[in-house]
């Protein structure tokens, strides 16, 4: 590249000698081969590397190439979906949310592993899988020492770019310079020398600003201009509202009987809509002072620190609507000194989430009658989108909290089952399972009392009914956790043939009007 062209990009590349490697998206795709794995930035579709992978897809389409694509989590810019159209991707890990690769994946063509999300780089590091060839990290900027400050996600890029033979680094003009020193990097040491992760506040730093590699091992820089991919979720609506008021009212009842004070204990919300229209409902809840440890943060993040409710914010990628994201990036500085991006492999770490005693809101695709939870997979084939950290985080919280709403699909799915087809979360990492019909409060419970808690609680007319009868029919043949095998899955299958779980003598009305009912009372 010219020499004056090169100097326009002092401040964002400050290694006067990796000026020299700018070149363009085709240039840099041709450090990776056919059978590579490519470890990519991006996590949620914030911070993503954007053009790179776009410029592979335009190869793969005139000569073979099948890479395995390590992401920290879900690409935006249309990544996964142009590599899958290219017939790119052979093998997927740790998580993805794309409709097209979705596809891909269900139809068997892409080997998709469903990873806890904070184990990626720890089976990489201890080399129990495939090694990374090649890292793609995009990044605000390269230091003087040839170090890489991230953009907008953190995920896995520190590992992936110490670990990768080569790295390719894209830098997002669009992405702010006054990103620089919201992140804090921290690489656990190799075992047997591991020591604790020293966060004792989701506020505590403990890492470097930036990623610390050889430049020589830089050999490609692209500059682009693409901005990171707005968030899908819709807004709250009157049954993600009902929701959150019965979490805040069953966190009043917590500070009242002195089990948790009035600035609660720093959570943790999921991904998608759910999650964050219920984060948003905390702007109404007489709760003060609250702080995150969390993994992905959304609007919701923003709209609790503008409602003076939230004073600080730990994360890994920040995922915002496009209009929630013009008006945080404007005006980072705003928000700056309340916030931190981490490695993924910390932000999720078991260690850190019992350590503070995490309160962790995820969601459920569905639930059955003992607080087994499927976060991911459709009549138990068909993946949705992934586990993500809502393992690392269930597994490991001071309250593991499971949202949904009572029925999907206009009330032909109710989200209540007799028995879940896929289990992501275990009976024993859920003490709470709300829907907008109520809280089912299911700590210190044995099976058979979580049941009719949670039917109870959770269901409206006539699943409710429905259920309790295959309660009574299981419990009368016994059982700890009584079932009824022959009809355990029997609403799966009725959807299926009929594309309803309710039997064809009942009308969906009856159920619209039941949860209608109970969102005005
Ligand atoms: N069966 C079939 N489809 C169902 C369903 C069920 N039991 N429950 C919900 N759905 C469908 C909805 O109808 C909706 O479909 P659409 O996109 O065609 O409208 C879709 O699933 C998403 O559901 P929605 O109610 O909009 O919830 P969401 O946006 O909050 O997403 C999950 C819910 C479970 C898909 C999402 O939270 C997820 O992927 N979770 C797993 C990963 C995770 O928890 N990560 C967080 C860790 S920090």
């Amino acid at each position: 590249m010219h020499r004056s062209i090169q100097d326009h990009f002092q401040d964002r590349i400050r290694l006067p000698q990796l000026r020299e490697r700018i070149t363009s998206p085709a240039e840099a795709a041709n450090w990776i081969s056919n059978g590579m794995t490519v470890g990519m930035s991006g996590f949620t579709r914030a911070g993503d590397a954007k053009v790179v992978p776009l410029a592979l897809a335009e190869r793969a389409r005139r000569e073979p190439m099948k890479i395995t694509l390590m992401t920290g989590a879900s690409m935006g810019s249309d990544v996964d979906k142009t590599l899958t159209e290219a017939h790119a991707i052979g093998r997927r890990i740790p998580f993805q949310a794309d409709p097209v690769l979705r596809a891909a994946i269900n139809r068997g063509e892409v080997m998709y592993v469903d990873q806890h999300l904070s184990e990626t780089v720890e089976l990489l590091r201890s080399r129990q899988i495939a090694p990374i060839d090649v890292a793609i990290i995009e990044a605000i900027a390269i230091t003087e020492t040839g170090a890489i400050i991230p953009t907008t996600s953190v995920g896995n890029s520190a590992s992936f770019a110490i670990l990768a033979d080569k790295v390719i680094v894209e830098i997002n003009l669009t992405q702010s310079l006054e990103l620089e020193g919201l992140h804090d990097i921290f690489i656990p040491k190799h075992r047997p020398h591991r020591e604790p992760i020293p966060i004792m506040s989701p506020a505590d730093r403990v890492g470097t600003t930036a990623i610390n590699i050889p430049p020589e091992k830089i050999v490609a820089i692209v500059i682009t201009e693409k901005l990171d991919s707005s968030s899908t979720i819709l807004p709250p609506d009157a049954e993600t509202d009902a929701i959150a008021r019965h979490l805040v009212n069953f966190f009043q009842g917590e500070v009242q009987a002195g089990r948790l004070t009035e600035s609660l204990l720093p959570m943790q919300a999921g991904i998608g809509t759910i999650a964050n229209a219920v984060m948003t409902g905390f702007i109404d809840s007489p709760f003060s002072h609250l702080s995150m440890y969390s993994e992905v943060l959304q609007d919701s993040t923003f709209e609790l620190f503008d409602a003076g409710k939230l004073d600080f914010a730990s994360g890994s990628s920040i995922t915002l609507s496009a209009q929630k994201h013009h008006e945080v990036f404007s005006d980072i500085g705003r928000y700056k000194d309340r916030l931190i991006l981490r490695p993924q492999e910390v932000s999720n770490h078991p260690e850190v989430i019992r350590r503070l005693g995490i309160i962790a809101i995820n969601t459920a695709l569905e639930a059955d009658i003992y607080g087994n939870v499927n976060s991911t997979h459709v009549l138990g084939t068909h993946m949705m989108n992934g586990i993500g950290g809502s393992g690392d985080f269930a597994r490991n919280a001071y309250l593991s909290v499971f949202a949904t709403k009572s029925v999907a699909k206009n009330g032909k799915i109710s989200s209540i089952v007799p028995m879940v087809t896929h289990v992501d979360h275990n009976e024993h990492d859920v003490d709470i399972i709300v829907t907008e019909i109520g809280l089912a409060d299911l700590r210190g419970l044995a099976p058979r009392e979580r049941a009719k808690v949670i039917i109870n609680q959770c269901v409206a007319e006539p699943y409710r009914g429905m259920l309790n009868a295959y309660l009574d029919e299981a419990t009368a043949r016994g059982g700890h956790t009584p079932h009824v095998l022959e009809e355990a899955f029997s609403w799966h299958a009725r959807y299926r043939e009929t594309g309803s779980m309710l039997p064809q003598t009942c009308a969906l009305s009856e159920i619209e009007e039941e949860i209608r009912d109970k969102e005005l009372a």
